[in-house]
């Protein structure tokens, strides 16, 4: 993409921009959250669509002038019912909601009551702040836990897996009105039809948060919660490989009141460009090539947990079924943070990560979390991962030895800069 203009404006925000295009491909990214998205992508966000206002939904807007921006939002929806294959007598679709927290939060304001009680994954075993987050205290850390009662459910504390069982007794004993699952951090599948079957004993409402898994389900990877849950959010940025942006799927006698949700509720006027980005990822999506590219994802990342359990690696729940692994560091002594500030030296990329039955905090971790999404991307295969794990390896282990970590910056870099990056190379 070219920036004759912005070189001549504004000199120096270029300046930064271009230093963040080298270190996107110099740096091997690994955190499962993050991908890139391709020069089409960038183009639809990057186009004059953003200058519009359209307050409302497609073909019902509050301003004029949506004649095209109302084609360009139902094209999305269609897209994305499409992706999932889901009938839309049975199923219908937002995509304005700005991220993923916000489409979570709209669908409790849809459907929820202040003070109704709430029930997901407990953060520390690898839930999500908009699943309604207190602190062990009993601090609301997100609105979601200022404005509604969450619960929470574990991993076992042994096997570091879904109990299903104890997920059944909790929902039972709270009575939750809303059910949800998803996360940030669990590597393993969750079984939607158990979920789904401890809602409806509990009479709660079933919403699966695959912000994470929804490129994975969309390309036939990871199985799909569509046909149990009542309600499915995700964000588009992750293995979707889309721009910033969320789509909240819900089946039809609920999403008329989501969308007044996200509009008036939560949002004014769509992001209408990032909405045109969204639609370019699905239809890319929809393409054979991205049921490879999600198989990939699966097998570079259950290569990499392996070789790291070769390593001597606590690795989560002995290994992965998506583009995630989990590791719990303290078999080693060393914290999360430092981990993943060894690695950035050696210009890999992964974040700090609280592991499950931790009792350090968030902000200095017992663990870090590691993703293929984004260099699969880049077309590294599975072979290279015992040269991945090896790297990461010695950073980890060679956390204070400078000299060893810049030898290892360089030999990382010459790797990564063999592979081009979607969008900025390809
Ligand atoms: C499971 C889950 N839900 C929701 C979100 C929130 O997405 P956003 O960062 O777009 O608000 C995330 C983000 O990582 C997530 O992992």
């Amino acid at each position: 993409m070219a920036y004759e203009n912005l070189i001549n404006e504004d000199q120096e925000l270029y300046t930064l921009i271009e230093s963040e295009e080298h270190r996107q491909r110099e740096q091997l990214e690994m955190i499962p959250s993050e991908n890139y998205v391709s020069l089409a992508v960038r183009e639809a966000v990057g186009s004059p669509l953003m200058n519009k206002y359209s307050e409302g939904q497609a073909f019902k807007r509050y301003y004029q002038g949506n004649e095209f921006i109302d084609y360009i939002e139902d094209l999305t929806k269609k897209r994305a019912l499409g992706v999932f294959n889901l009938d839309p007598e049975l199923w219908g679709v937002n995509v304005q909601a700005v991220t993923g927290s916000v489409a979570n939060l709209s669908v409790y304001n849809a459907l929820l009551q202040p003070g109704d009680t709430i029930m997901s994954m407990f953060l520390y075993d690898g839930g999500h702040l908009s699943h309604g987050w207190k602190l062990p205290n009993g601090k609301p850390v997100s609105m979601t836990s200022k404005v509604y009662h969450p619960v929470y459910y574990y991993v076992d504390p042994q096997t570091r897996w879904f109990n299903y069982d104890e997920v059944e007794k909790i929902a039972l004993e709270h009575k939750p009105k809303i059910i949800i699952s998803g996360g940030t951090a669990y590597p393993r599948e969750i079984d939607y039809k158990r979920m789904k079957e401890i809602a409806d004993k509990v009479g709660a409402l079933y919403m699966a948060d695959v912000a994470h898994e929804a490129g994975l389900i969309a390309g036939g990877a990871n199985k799909s919660p569509f046909p149990y849950a009542d309600i499915v959010t995700m964000t588009t940025r992750k293995t979707l490989r889309g721009p910033i942006g969320a789509m909240i799927f819900a089946k039809k006698e609920y999403i008329e009141a989501i969308n007044s949700s996200v509009f008036p509720g939560l949002q004014g006027g769509p992001m209408n460009h990032s909405i045109a980005g969204i639609a370019v990822a699905l239809k890319q999506a929809a393409q054979p090539e991205f049921k490879e590219y999600t198989k990939q994802i699966v097998e570079n990342a259950q290569s990499l947990a392996q070789e790291l359990v070769d390593r001597g690696y606590d690795v989560c729940t002995g290994g992965t079924d998506k583009h995630l692994v989990l590791i719990d560091l303290r078999n080693l002594d060393i914290t999360g943070t430092d981990a993943a500030v060894a690695l950035e030296k050696a210009n890999i990329i992964v974040n700090k990560n609280t592991v499950p039955n931790d009792s350090a905090k968030p902000w200095n971790p017992s663990g870090i979390r590691i993703g293929t999404p984004a260099i699969t991307s880049r077309g590294i295969k599975k072979d290279e991962m015992t040269k991945i794990a090896n790297w990461m390896h010695l950073a980890i282990m060679n956390r204070e030895d400078e000299k060893m970590l810049e030898e290892l910056k360089t030999q990382v870099r010459d790797f990564a800069l063999t592979y081009p990056v979607p969008g900025l190379d390809s």
